[in-house]
């Protein structure tokens, strides 16, 4: 069955998202709803959308819209009809009464519930149509959560739903797990337990709302968001309407009962709008006072809000090991909170899956944790766990490996998928070197270089694994949310308040050197980013020799935003990309005053397509969908390259003073329409005078290294500055940039 044309009924914050994703993978799709002007305000909403739901906003056309009434005989055309209306059953009857009376025969049709078992759904449809009847359940926002769940029933007709799937992962880009008709299928049902375990456990040992998410967070492999955090993002009167479902389809007996009880603080902050960040506030909560923002946290036991005081742990780095033994309250709230849900996921199995790896995906993919419940077992160990735990009555995955205790019991990864993915193959590889910011496999005959630090924020480590693992073609790859944010501030700063400046430099050279080793050695180096590749993450990527872009980047030169320039290569390669062009050949200043703008004002791109025009991707670079190709793409691409040469080094020519002038205007008008302030001011002038050749002239022929040595002295010049470092700190301390 081929997918060529879909029709998406309710045009509602999943109906938008779901639209938008199809229109990305070339479909097209028509958004029906009530009304005409509904849908054409729900389009607008997708071309507007930011983050950006569309990768090519110029391919919104392959949207079309219309009416449930005028336009239903749209849905005879579909290959595949999705329903996203409101949550109710007897408009969602109404609806497939509907399609199915119109439908093309063998046409699919889905459901996004998100709580309606399809038993219900389909109570009313023949046998001939449960056979295309399928639940297909998209998590918001639909482009960026990767996890899809096909909830398919017994009549269904199975080819049909493989195709569905395969579909969905590989032109949709979602990792399509299929699941049996249970209360929240995986994601939710084990993502909301969890949520509500770390938010009971939270109100009953007195924990501030900072401290629980500083645990229940990136040391649990968790987003840092949190618990709260999280529930201020969904909405709170979201959560209340997905825990009164969840309480009105599970049987009485079941675990989550106990913690889907209403809280009398959540009830008070429902009734007052303090509905999340949407609303008033929730958990937290922007107070302005005297013209600034001030972050407030919210008291559990009073009700009251104070000014937030970020909780430091100690430990930022995922390690659930040593949080669990903490002798502490911190430890104690962890282990509580952990054991809890690997009780209870483990406790549904077989009855929500009978794969419980595909619920640690789902977790994953749905709740963008580094691992599920089962990997957190294995983490800590089997005989660990069960000399800590007290009881695990009635549940037979536990008592049954209580018994065999075997450390191994996890076995493989990522059953859903038949996709060769780095998480597949992770365990077969050998492990050849890790140190603290990285980990070198060796898979057949080529390298992976992951890196492992928070954001994969890059330091002299992760430098050092790069080089290390050049000796082979290298593929440049991680299964985290960014495939780098840059270079790790933090780590910059602690030397710069030291007063060591030497330090700095020595890590930039570093850092320049690795690049230069990247590009030019013997063997093919391939980076597959997906997520955030911004400052440094960009350098390594653009200076690698093939790029297999996930559609969902971010990418860009952002340096001056903290008072810096590009130092690794950045400066350099955007100069020799642009002066590539026609253009550049005609005018020796096309491509300074190109690049000028460009990292100036820190442009970035949400995607391959905004990236292209920028030259941070070149047309030859892959860009994928499915972020579980990028392993197999990548390799493609070393296997194509057996007799790899290494690119012939680039130069320059550059006029120097004459381009330097021409930047100098550009800077002094911004600063006197008072854009840029004093510092901005000297940070564009050390970009100019870097991008323009620094003392050169059109004759002279400037390498790679000289570049490489005029970003070095820019970069070293600016961080010695009061203000560049305090745009660090102020960036370090709140994620926003400072204009001074
Ligand atoms: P929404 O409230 O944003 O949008 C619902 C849309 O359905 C509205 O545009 C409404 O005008 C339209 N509608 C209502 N009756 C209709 C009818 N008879 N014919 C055509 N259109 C009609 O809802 P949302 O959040 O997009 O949810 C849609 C479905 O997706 C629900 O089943 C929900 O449970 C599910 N879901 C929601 C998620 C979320 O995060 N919002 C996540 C996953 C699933």
């Amino acid at each position: 069955m081929k997918i060529k044309k879909v029709v998406v009924i309710g045009s509602g914050t999943m109906g938008c998202g779901i639209a938008a994703q199809l229109c990305n993978a070339n479909i097209s799709v028509t958004l029906l709803d009530l009304t005409t002007e509904i849908t054409e305000k729900a389009k607008e909403r997708i071309y507007k959308s930011r983050p950006p739901l569309l990768i090519d906003k110029s391919k919104i056309e392959n949207i079309s819209i219309g009416n449930i009434n005028d336009n239903f005989n749209l849905v005879s055309q579909a290959d595949w009809i999705v329903e996203a209306v409101v949550e109710r059953i007897d408009i969602k009857h109404n609806i497939y009464e509907k399609i199915f009376k119109t439908r093309k025969n063998g046409s699919i049709v889905s459901s996004n519930t998100s709580s309606i078992p399809i038993k219900v759904l389909s109570e009313n449809l023949s046998d001939e149509e449960k056979k295309d009847f399928c639940i297909t359940h998209f998590f918001n926002p639909v482009r960026y959560m990767d996890l899809l769940e096909i909830v398919k029933s017994e009549n269904n007709d199975l080819e049909k739903i493989k195709s569905l799937k395969e579909f969905c992962e590989k032109d949709l880009g979602k990792g399509t797990i299929i699941c049996n008709d249970t209360p929240g299928f995986l994601g939710n049902r084990i993502g909301v337990f969890a949520m509500q375990v770390a938010m009971t456990e939270a109100f009953k040992m007195k924990l501030t709302i900072e401290e629980a998410d500083a645990v229940f967070g990136r040391p649990m492999g968790i987003p840092k968001t949190g618990v709260f955090g999280l529930y201020d993002l969904i909405g709170i009167d979201l959560m209340a309407d997905v825990l009164k479902s969840f309480i009105k389809e599970l049987p009485e007996n079941d675990q989550f009962q106990e913690v889907a009880k209403e809280i009398p603080l959540v009830k008070k902050l429902i009734e007052t709008g303090y509905t999340g960040r949407k609303g008033k506030g929730g958990f937290y909560r922007m107070n302005k006072t005297d013209n600034k923002k001030i972050l407030e946290g919210i008291n559990l036991e009073t009700g009251k809000y104070s000014i937030s005081k970020k909780f430091n742990l100690g430990s930022e780095k995922m390690d659930i090991v040593n949080l669990i033994n903490r002798k502490d309250k911190y430890g104690e709230y962890a282990w509580s909170v952990i054991s809890k849900i690997i009780k209870y996921a483990s406790s549904l199995v077989p009855e929500i899956t009978d794969k419980f790896n595909d619920i640690d995906e789902a977790m994953r993919l749905g709740f963008n944790w580094t691992k599920g419940p089962f990997e957190m077992l294995k983490e800590i160990g089997v005989k660990n766990f069960f000399e800590k735990i007290e009881s695990f009555e009635n549940n037979k995955f536990l008592e049954n490996l209580s018994k065999t205790k075997d450390e191994n019991f996890y076995g493989e990864r990522q059953l859903y998928t038949e996709l060769e993915t780095l998480g597949k193959i992770k365990p077969k590889a050998k492990k050849l070197d890790k140190n603290n910011s990285a980990e070198i496999y060796r898979f057949n005959d080529f390298n992976i270089v992951e890196f492992t630090t928070k954001a994969n924020a890059l330091d002299y480590d992760s430098m050092d694994s790069l080089k290390n693992a050049t000796d082979k073609p290298l593929i440049i790859i991680n299964e985290a949310m960014q495939f780098s944010a840059g270079v790790n501030l933090s780590y910059t700063m602690d030397f710069a308040d030291k007063g060591d400046f030497k330090s700095i430099e020595k890590f930039v050279k570093y850092f320049q050197e690795t690049c230069k080793h990247l590009k030019y050695s013997k063997f093919p180096v391939v980076s597959a980013p997906s997520g955030l590749a911004l400052g440094g993450g960009f350098e390594v990527l653009c200076q690698s020799n093939f790029v297999v872009s996930h559609t969902n980047i971010v990418v860009g030169l952002v340096e001056t935003i903290v008072g810096l320039i590009p130092a690794g290569g950045g400066c350099k390669e955007m100069l020799w990309r642009w002066s590539q062009t026609e253009e550049a050949k005609k005018d020796p200043d096309y491509a300074p005053l190109k690049v000028f703008d460009i990292i100036g004002y820190a442009k970035t791109a949400t995607s391959p397509i905004e990236a292209e025009p920028l030259k941070y991707l070149k047309p030859e670079d892959k860009k994928i969908m499915s972020r579980n190709s990028l392993l197999s793409a990548s390799k493609e691409i070393i296997e194509n390259n057996n007799n790899f040469n290494p690119p012939e080094e680039a130069n320059f020519k550059l006029s120097g003073k004459a381009v330097y002038e021409k930047m100098i205007k550009m800077l002094e008008k911004l600063y006197n329409d008072k854009i840029i302030l004093d510092h901005g001011m000297q940070v564009g002038k050390e970009l100019a005078y870097v991008l323009s050749g620094g003392d050169t002239t059109p004759e002279v022929k400037l390498t790679e290294d000289d570049v490489y040595k005029l970003e070095l002295d820019a970069f070293m010049r600016l961080i010695e500055t009061q203000k560049t470092q305090d745009r660090i700190k102020h960036t370090l301390a709140t994620g926003k940039p400072l204009v001074n």
